[in-house]
């Protein structure tokens, strides 16, 4: 079951406006489904808001915005009853480096009811062959967005999340934590779009050099991977917004 739904579980439909505060394909996808009375996706991708207005479902109460949470006339004068936060965070220092502090606020000063926070947590140190190989695709990957003169997502641990919005006067209601499961063919499509973005390189020893790394890595994927290894996990957060709002005001 997609994690989103076990939102539902907890607090069903039909909800009020809602905000998807870091759209993309699938959390938008799958709000599209829900009963809601509008739907609000914000990106600062020109191209993914472009993409995501043109799925079927949308209504006249709906909308994607292209925007910047720095922005502090972003959705000014308006509140939602309930925000969805699909790995937002982690996406943040791509477009707004360390501003992951001045984000939740600004979140949570936009929520009058629920947000449902979505993340995942950092990985920790690789302890089995298994682990070792996924460590190293996300390095790989890491290194050539930065290559690329990208800045790549930083991942937040669920803990440090949790600080923040307490610190806020928000209460978090609820928590769950899901294992992720990887395995030889997760390698081989990560691999697959990392040799995509080498194409970009002008240093084309180097990008040989690290397809070289790349075949290397679906080896070992085959390896140890055959079944699928559990690393890190997601979690989701019911955070309580209604107790932030004197301190937010
Ligand atoms: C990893 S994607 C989220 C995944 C998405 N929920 C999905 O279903 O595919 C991160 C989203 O947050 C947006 N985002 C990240 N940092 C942002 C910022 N500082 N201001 C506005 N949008 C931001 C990105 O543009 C993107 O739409």
């Amino acid at each position: 079951m997609d994690l989103l739904d076990q939102i539902v579980l907890r607090h069903p439909l039909p909800w009020g406006d809602v905000l998807d505060a870091g759209t993309g394909a699938s959390s938008w996808g799958w709000l599209l489904k829900q009963t809601c009375r509008s739907r609000t996706g914000i990106t600062a991708e020109e191209a993914r808001a472009q993409a995501l207005r043109e799925r079927p479902g949308m209504g006249p109460q709906d909308e994607v915005l292209v925007g910047l949470w720095q922005d502090p006339l972003l959705l000014q004068g308006r509140r939602f009853d309930v925000i969805l936060a699909d790995y937002l965070f982690g996406a943040c220092d791509r477009y707004a480096p360390h501003f992951q502090e001045e984000m939740i606020e600004r979140v949570l000063s936009k929520c009058s009811g629920w947000l449902f926070l979505i993340g995942l947590e950092p990985q920790p140190a690789p302890n089995t062959p298994a682990q070792s190989c996924l460590f190293e695709v996300a390095q790989l990957r890491d290194a050539v967005q930065l290559l690329l003169g990208n800045r790549p997502h930083r991942e937040l641990p669920q803990a440090w999340i949790e600080r923040h919005i307490e610190a806020r006067g928000a209460r978090i209601a609820w928590k769950e934590r899901y294992q992720n499961l990887y395995d030889a063919d997760w390698v081989a499509r990560e691999v697959a779009s990392l040799e995509q973005n080498l194409e970009l390189f002008q240093d084309r020893g180097l990008a040989q050099v690290l397809r070289r790394r790349c075949h290397a890595l679906r080896q070992r994927a085959a390896e140890y991977l055959k079944s699928a290894a559990s690393y890190s996990f997601d979690y989701l957060l019911g955070v309580d917004c209604s107790s932030a709002q004197r301190g937010l005001q």
